[in-house]
């Protein structure tokens, strides 16, 4: 029924792509003395998908796969990843040449629209973000709510899904043109949030934007400038912000991104369902991870303590994994963790110590994880998260702000993937099914039958 080899594991991707050619059009399942002929939807690139859509009405059955790791939840146009290969694509545009050549809101443009901007457009759509960027001054009241000492992620979700109460013009989802202003709203606004939770941790004064920079220097301008002196955008720095922008633009359907899905899929507005994306963004499994690579090459410190870490993660009986390593789709080396190590070496160069012990222990652990069977066997890699602690701390962030910048660049990709979904004429509010394997049904039982709980009736402890 399916491209797999007897034991379920799947083929070689060459011999997948080898078998395209002859690819079938329907899959067929058997169930005991029925058969079912299921629709095979072919993809661009990548797998085929077998479409069930239909199989509950006409089996009774569903199909079980917690973790969704066989599982496409939708169609879309946005992003490709090609796991085996290391592959990820804007659009069709591979995320080397977009992080050499392009810049974050020409990739921004791209994921929205679909095409790379003209000369025009690209004027146009930079002059929208910047006319954008301020937000409602009854903002800043609204942070005095918080404590100094709050997570700058709990202020992120607590802001944005705010927005909507601010921005009541742009929350019809049905009106093309409220989608519009609610997208270019928050590509603008987000990043002035984002410093203005970091400058409450600091207890600094909120810093304007500033429309006459880049995108990148705006946001390290609301950062890092304080009123007090003149501050100047290290354009080395800025570089390496708008790269880290756009490596973490878009990732199609993670975690995040599929929660952001599932919130609009009921028809909640586009502000609610970032602010959805940024909770679940927020987990070590997911965002998190580039916060806790750092804590774990700290706690690593020098490079005699690798042996010991490298047991651990390869240790069942131990819950420590080593961070910033494997993950769900990318069974080669993470695309985007060669460019992040290459500007995570710029930004050193520039700001920091280019022999800085945490970047030869990151260097030194990869190298001593690539050739380690257990690493091998399972194909873990580094992913984008093991060298952005370090460049991010590089630029002058804590590790609190870590994931509020992956919340920041992942906006544009979280939008487009809604705007995909509430555009989509089919769209389905998301609704899973279950294995329930919970009681059967049985009788309330009334507390006078139910016994004391010391030691008697259907609680007895013993
Ligand atoms: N260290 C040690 N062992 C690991 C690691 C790791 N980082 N990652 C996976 N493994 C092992 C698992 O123990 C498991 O071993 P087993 O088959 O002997 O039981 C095997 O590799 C497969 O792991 P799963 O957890 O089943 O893989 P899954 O695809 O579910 O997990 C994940 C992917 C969550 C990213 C995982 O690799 C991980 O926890 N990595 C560390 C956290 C991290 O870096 N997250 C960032 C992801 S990228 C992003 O969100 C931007």
């Amino acid at each position: 029924m399916s491209k797999s080899d007897k034991d379920g594991k799947p083929k070689n991707p060459e011999a997948i792509r080898k078998d395209e050619a002859t690819s079938p059009e329907t899959a067929r399942l058997t169930i005991g003395e029925n058969t079912y002929d299921l629709p095979i939807r072919k993809a661009t690139m990548g797998p085929d998908v077998i479409d069930i859509q239909n199989l509950y009405r006409r089996s009774g059955y569903f199909t079980f796969d917690p973790g969704y790791t066989s599982t496409a939840s939708c169609e879309s146009q946005i992003t490709f990843i090609d796991g085996e290969k290391g592959i990820l694509l804007y659009r069709g545009y591979p995320i080397e040449q977009l992080a050499e050549y392009g810049d974050y809101l020409e990739t921004c443009y791209l994921l929205l629209y679909g095409d790379l901007p003209t000369q025009a457009e690209r004027q146009r759509f930079d002059n929208e973000i910047t006319r954008h960027t301020m937000v409602h001054e009854q903002m800043r009241t609204f942070f005095q709510g918080f404590r100094r000492d709050a997570h700058p992620m709990a202020i992120m979700v607590a802001v944005v899904g705010a927005l909507s109460a601010f921005y009541h013009d742009s929350t019809d989802i049905n009106d093309p043109q409220q989608r519009e202003v609610a997208t270019r709203r928050m590509i603008a606004k987000i990043p002035t949030l984002a410093a203005m939770a970091y400058k409450y941790s600091l207890g600094q004064p909120f810093v304007y934007p500033r429309n006459d920079l880049d995108y990148a220097s705006n946001f390290l301008h609301m950062c890092f400038s304080v009123p007090a002196e003149e501050y100047k955008v290290n354009p080395v720095l800025a570089r390496a912000m708008d790269r880290i922008f756009i490596l973490h633009a878009d990732h199609e359907q993670n975690a995040s991104t599929s929660t952001v899905r599932l919130a609009g899929s009921s028809g909640a507005n586009p502000f609610a369902c970032i602010a959805a994306g940024i909770a679940s963004l927020w987990g070590p499994a997911h965002g998190g991870a580039n916060e806790a690579a750092l804590n774990m090459l700290e706690e690593i410190g020098t490079p005699e303590n690798i042996p010991k870490y490298i047991a651990r993660a390869k240790d069942k009986n131990d819950p420590f994994r080593l961070m910033g390593f494997g993950h769900r789709v990318y069974k080669n080396y993470d695309p985007r963790a060669r460019i992040m190590q290459r500007t995570a070496q710029e930004v050193l160069a520039e700001v920091g110590d280019p022999n800085d012990p945490l970047l030869e222990v990151a260097r030194q652990l990869e190298q001593v994880a690539l050739n380690d069977e257990y690493f091998i066997e399972r194909k873990l890699y580094p992913n984008i998260d093991f060298y952005s602690g370090i460049t991010l701390r590089a630029l002058g962030f804590p590790t609190s702000m870590f994931t509020v910048l992956f919340a920041l660049a992942r906006t544009v990709g979280w939008i487009a993937h809604w705007r995909e979904m509430i555009a989509d004429p089919k769209r389905k509010i998301g609704r899973p099914r279950q294995l329930y394997t919970g009681p059967v049904m049985r009788d309330y039982v009334p507390m006078s039958r139910r016994g004391t709980g010391l030691g008697e009736g259907i609680h007895n402890q013993d």
